[in-house]
């Protein structure tokens, strides 16, 4: 049912009965805080819900808190010493952080704030949903503090870069009146212990900012809060002129502060707990400071000091970028993010997070870290990643995406030739920065699975996950999902186990082998082959491919310098064309087709060998998931299955498009006879 899709991992399936294993359930619940808007008091709803459904047993609210015995307490650490007076038996928390303990006849969910306590409810539900019973004293404290979804919201309902059907929030210029799938999804986002979402677009529409859209952005408030969840928006820097009556947008200009400051008062008059501001300036056609030769820095300070005396932050976004010209060997947007942010490094307020995509161009199926990551050590950073999978085969693929972040997540950047990995630069430990974390581009509309594909789901769940703990595991992490998702029996498990782990290579080598990008048409929608779209466009994605040699050549000694950015151990590594991985090979060298791999191939025939490689892969993802017949209920069955066959059919579109181009442009033939005409 329908339902299956929108409680994805929270459906609580019912699980053999309680006495087969055992257990004894707590028959109580005792919340410390029962008013309606509090988490707690979800967070009590919801163990409720959770163990009725899961063990067909009703718990109890109760208010009888000194009969403790055989009771779970949920609360705030601060509300459990008030009423127990006994608080030192519980472990340190930092902020958001949880201890669940269910060693005792009592469990204890504690938070060290209300979310907190929500988060360890989840978990607990989480063991419980998975038939995991164990007694546990388990003390969770995120690895950072900013865990943001961001929606590509239009304000007409539409969404950009969206493949799960409508806005959820906004229709027809406005906040649409039943907020009741809002709330469904902060339920998921707060048991993935996502704590902030912006709610619209990057490329903002000024009209949001009407009294009665913010009376509208007050009632989407309303729903988020009960699950700890604040709500922030974008902005468009233009606004004071658009909707201002303003002649400037200057950023520094008393004006246009007043403008923001009272923009700012009024969001959080209706909105008390409002999280900020995320803000895409002078970036592909948005307005900016730039206009003014202000900095960067300026624009984003302006709606900072407005911020400030609520706390709350701005995510600046490092994606600014220029047109730039082929013909000019040395140009190189991948350059671009350090360029502009680099020399404003230290002079970023203290309330400001510059949000840096994982890679320097644009969310393509692999490349390097972002060398941003390295260049700024007086400023809060958070890494922005994308859940819907715009160059990545919008949902109509299976890409299980958590191996793909956690290459970046993992990455050591080796600052100052010292351990700095991107996970301990984002949550401010490795710069000692007070703020930083991680944001996901999610875009989850109104269809009934969220994103348009069941399977989809696995990379909402594994992205809370990993900006919780990035040290997790991504198959771990994908079996939790997969068990509540879609049941305990073990082929299901190893089935999609298997089909999940073997998707983000596959599509890798059908889409874009070798660091090339992925090879997509990159003129508009981003989807389907189109190699010949990727040279002669004034977007910089180029892979200057010829007759005779393909790749960028972004070393320093002969390219676009793009290598040096990095750290002296790592620039050196990308420099030297032997110890560059293949997998990157063409992101950083210029070569012959005929140019040999480490692996032993050459370009060429990797190519042709890849695509074929990748395609079947995605053909045998049929048969895998054709086993799973009669393990899974009818209708996600059926709906996977239409999603993996099509995957197969187009694969070989992508297979055949690519391997024919690179055949036709290099006049070099196959190994093994497959590609051209034989
Ligand atoms: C990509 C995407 C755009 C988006 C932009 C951004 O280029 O295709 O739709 O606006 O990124 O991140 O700002």
């Amino acid at each position: 049912t329908a339902e299956n899709g929108q409680n994805a991992w929270l459906r609580y399936a019912p699980l053999r009965s309680v006495n087969s294993y055992n257990l004894s359930l707590a028959s109580n619940i005792i919340a410390l805080n029962t008013s309606k808007s509090s988490p707690v008091y979800t967070a009590s709803l919801e163990l409720q819900k959770g163990i009725q459904s899961i063990f067909s047993q009703a718990v109890k609210e109760s208010d009888e808190i000194h009969q403790a015995a055989s009771s779970l307490i949920v609360g705030t650490v601060d509300d459990y010493s008030h009423v127990y007076g006994n608080g030192n038996d519980v472990p340190d928390l930092e902020e958001d952080g949880f201890w669940l303990n269910t060693e005792g006849e009592t469990v204890k969910i504690l938070g060290q704030n209300e979310r907190g306590a929500l988060y360890g409810a989840f978990e607990y539900l989480s063991m419980l949903a998975q038939g995991d019973f164990s007694h546990i004293s388990s003390v969770n404290n995120p690895n950072q503090p900013i865990r943001w979804v961001n929606q590509w919201d239009n304000m007409d309902g539409s969404i950009e870069r969206g493949y799960g059907g409508s806005s959820i929030f906004f229709n027809n210029g406005g906040i649409v009146d039943d907020l009741t799938r809002v709330s469904e999804y902060a339920r998921l986002l707060a048991s993935i212990r996502v704590n902030g979402i912006i709610v619209n677009n990057v490329n903002a529409n000024v009209s949001l900012l009407s009294p009665q859209n913010i009376q509208g952005l007050g009632r989407i408030a309303d729903v988020f809060r009960p699950y700890g969840i604040q709500v922030g928006i974008s902005l468009n820097f233009a606004s004071p002129t658009a909707i201002g009556g303003l002649t400037t947008f200057d950023p520094l200009d008393s004006g246009v502060i007043s403008f923001w400051t009272n923009i700012t008062d009024q969001l959080y008059q209706r909105i008390p707990d409002f999280a900020g501001y995320l803000v895409k300036a002078d970036s592909e056609g948005q307005p900016g400071p730039l206009t003014y030769n202000r900095t960067l820095a300026d624009g984003a300070n302006l709606f900072a000091k407005a911020l400030n005396p609520y706390n709350g932050v701005v995510m600046f976004r490092a994606f600014v970028y220029n047109q730039l010209n082929e013909s000019d060997w040395k140009a190189d947007r991948a350059n671009a993010a350090v360029q502009f942010f680099k020399p404003l490094d230290g002079k970023f307020a203290n309330n400001v997070v510059v949000q840096i995509k994982y890679g320097p161009i644009d969310f393509q199926v692999r490349e390097p870290t972002s060398p941003l990551f390295s260049n700024l050590y007086n400023t809060n950073t958070a890494i922005e990643l994308e859940v819907t999978q715009e160059y990545l085969g919008q949902q109509c693929h299976l890409v299980y995406l958590a191996p793909l972040w956690k290459t970046v997540l993992d990455f050591d950047l080796r600052v100052g030739q010292k351990a700095s990995k991107v996970s301990d630069i984002i949550s401010g430990e490795r710069f000692n920065r007070p703020l930083g974390g991680s944001a996901a581009v999610v875009n989850v509309g109104t269809n009934a699975t969220w994103l348009g594909s069941h399977m989809a789901m696995s990379n909402l769940y594994a992205y809370g996950r990993l900006a919780w703990d990035p040290s997790k595991d991504s198959q771990n992490i994908l079996q939790d999902w997969i068990r509540l998702t879609f049941g305990l029996a073990s082929e299901v498990l190893n089935t999609i186990t298997k089909m999940s782990m073997e998707s983000w290579p596959a599509y890798e080598q059908y889409s874009g082998n070798l660091g090339i990008q992925t090879l997509t048409d990159i003129t508009g929608n981003h989807y389907g082959p189109n190699p010949q779209s990727q040279d002669n466009n004034g977007w910089g994605q180029w892979t200057r491919a010829d007759k005779k040699t393909i790749g960028m050549d972004r070393t320093v000694w002969n390219g676009t310098g793009y290598s040096g950015t990095y750290p002296p151990e790592i620039a050196s590594m990308y420099e030297d064309i032997s110890t560059t991985p293949d997998n990157l090979l063409l992101w950083f060298h210029h070569v012959n087709y005929t140019h040999i791999l480490h692996s032993g191939d050459t370009v060429i025939q990797y190519f042709y060998n890849a695509h074929y490689s990748g395609a079947e892969t995605a053909q045998a993802f049929v048969k895998l998931w054709e086993s799973l017949k009669g393990k899974i209920d009818a209708e996600r069955y059926e709906q996977v299955l239409y999603r993996q066959t099509y995957q197969a059919g187009h694969s070989i579109v992508w297979r055949d498009a690519i391997s024919n181009f690179y055949w036709n442009l290099s006049g070099i033939p196959d190994e093994a006879k497959r590609v051209g005409n034989h």
